[in-house]
């Protein structure tokens, strides 16, 4: 076993005595001992919100019972953690994979600071590919805080809080204090011998807009590395805590908004071009919810804390209603729409945003199966984008903001349209498609995002860890390993691409980056998460029962 590690790169993890002990979603513990009931003491991350109102009042989390009440035990005794091939013959592009994660690695006057987005020595234009990205660099710190190795993500998470310290202007225009980078850069200076640090808050990005979703993923890999290490110092520190709160206000500020939902210019995520996202996207939306209850589980009950931990609580009671109720489309909520009526005016509307039924795109009535539903893409007045986008329902799932029936139906909709969400390169990043006339308005002519590529329609393969750690806290890890097993015929021979193009995403993209990091990184996670289904507590958040969601009727709540 130890010749085995020493060949794919693989560090034997000491498991810690920490806050993860208490962690309710220690799976493999579940796999020794189902339905025992435990009397478990709550990590920090398990306050609930009612907990928060009420300080002190401490109520018994069940939480396993609700997976297990969801047919998740069955599936989760189905997983092929226990195959001889999984655990002792590691796949050769593992140990590929590592090599490969090890030579992105950016140092700073000799210290890990993170990855870069790509090391493709082929393509002649580098562009920002060599830079640390914050979003890009969060499935390389899984994987290294999987594999024992949390130095560098803590060197990290501190190089970007000096950088949150930074004046950021563009044009004549001050940003926020709180914006974290989109990306930083670091050069050598072969001559002073000296590592100079460049960041992009948005003033070099294409569109010229910050990134709303750093300081969100900045707030969940804190809790990552708190939750893997046991290190709760870092979390606790001055620092760092001044940073979570510079994050939070910037988001929870008050202004005319009439919706919990956090308004957006387009290009402010992942998808970091024109492609109709602004508004309210669902994921920056899931990002949001799952930084305020991971900022929750942090911020400290001293007086500054517990002003945030106050307006955290409220909107996150808010926020879980909105999206549950307004974005949740299904069989059963897409007749309901197309049957609208219009113009309603007051508290008794039903058709609240005043969604006209013609506008419904015609895919969406072939497309919804009558088992599954999924949050859409965007919800504003006279505006609802049905387009699925694969982040977004990931990350609901995992933060719980989908409901467990929520959760299972997405399960349900990703298994009834496997070819056209995962097809033979998973994951779609967003479908379908916009072609034509309306590929020109929304994008803007965009040439990367013509139809089926790039962030229209194109795969993905870093939405691999995403996908399978929702597949895991689903119980239904079985279609995660038929994922893994489609990228494993492709990803190393093609060179690790970036994206994939066409319907069913069997072609390298058009202008995909070869030998991109979090195509290697997210690989690795979704492998170690699969064998040991433990690690999936660094990024995922049990349900909180205080936020009863209002429940609607789905054909797969029904079953
Ligand atoms: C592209 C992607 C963006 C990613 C960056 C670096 O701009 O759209 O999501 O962070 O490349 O890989």
């Amino acid at each position: 076993m130890d010749g085995v590690r020493e060949r794919t790169g693989l560090r034997k993890v000491e498991s810690r005595a920490s806050i993860t002990e208490a962690d309710d979603l220690d799976l493999s513990r579940l796999l020794q001992r189902p339905r025992l009931k435990l009397e478990r003491k709550r990590s920090f991350d398990e306050r609930s919100l009612s907990d928060h109102a009420a300080a002190g009042s401490l109520r018994p989390v069940d939480s396993y019972e609700s997976m297990l009440s969801l047919g998740a035990m069955r599936s989760v005794l189905d997983t092929p953690t226990s195959s001889a091939h999984n655990s002792f013959e590691p796949h050769p592009m593992v140990a590929e994979a590592w090599d490969a994660l090890r030579r992105s690695i950016v140092l700073f006057r000799g210290h890990p600071v993170g990855t870069i987005a790509a090391y493709d020595h082929a393509s002649e234009e580098v562009l920002n590919y060599d830079q640390v990205f914050v979003r890009d660099f969060v499935p390389s710190a899984l994987a290294f805080l999987m594999n024992g190795e949390p130095d560098i993500v803590k060197n990290f998470l501190l190089k970007t809080l000096q950088l949150q310290g930074w004046e950021k202007k563009i044009d004549r225009f001050m940003l926020g204090e709180g914006v974290m980078p989109a990306s930083f850069k670091v050069s050598h200076d072969p001559i002073r011998k000296t590592d100079n640090l460049t960041a992009d808050f948005g003033e070099s990005a294409i569109g010229r807009v910050a990134p709303v979703d750093s300081g969100f993923w900045w707030i969940i890999l804190l809790r990552a590395y708190t939750k893997s290490t046991g290190d709760s110092t870092l979390a606790e520190s001055p620092e760092c805590q001044r940073g979570m709160r510079l994050i939070l206000a910037l988001c929870l500020s008050e202004g005319f908004d009439t919706f919990p939902t956090l308004l957006c210019a387009d290009g402010c995520s992942m998808i970091d071009r024109r492609m109709g996202i602004y508004g309210y996207p669902i994921e920056i939306q899931a990002l949001f919810f799952m930084a305020l209850r991971c900022a929750l589980s942090m911020l400290r009950q001293d007086a500054e804390g517990k002003e945030f931990i106050a307006r955290i609580v409220k909107r996150l009671h808010a926020l879980s209603y909105h999206i549950r109720s307004y974005f949740w489309i299904d069989f059963q909520q897409l007749n309901d729409i197309y049957r609208y009526k219009t113009e309603e005016y007051s508290h008794t509307a039903v058709n609240k945003f005043n969604v006209i039924p013609d506008s419904i795109p015609d895919w969406i009535f072939d497309f919804m199966p009558a088992r599954g539903g999924y949050f859409i893409g965007n919800v504003s007045p006279a505006r609802m984008d049905f387009r699925w986008f694969a982040l977004g329902n990931c990350v609901a799932i995992l933060s719980s903001l989908a409901t467990p029936e929520q959760s299972v139906a997405i399960m349900d909709l990703l298994e009834e349209r496997w070819d056209q969400l995962l097809g033979e390169m998973p994951l779609k990043i967003a479908y379908p498609a916009l072609e034509s006339r309306e590929w020109q308005i929304v994008t803007g002519c965009d040439p990367k995002n013509t139809r089926w590529s790039y962030h229209n329609g194109g795969s993905w393969p870093v939405l691999l860890w995403l996908f399978t750690a929702a597949c895991i806290k689903t119980g239904r890890p079985q279609i995660a390993r038929r994922a893994i097993d489609l990228a494993e015929n492709r990803l190393s021979k093609d060179g690790w691409p970036e994206y994939y193009d066409g319907k069913l995403g069997r072609y390298i993209g058009k202008q995909a980056r070869k030998f991109q990091t979090w195509s290697i990184a997210g690989y690795l996670v979704a492998k170690m998460m699969l064998e040991d289904p433990s690690h999936l507590g660094m990024i995922s958040l049990e349900e909180d029962k205080a936020m009863k969601p209002p429940i609607k009727r789905s054909a797969s709540w029904t079953i």
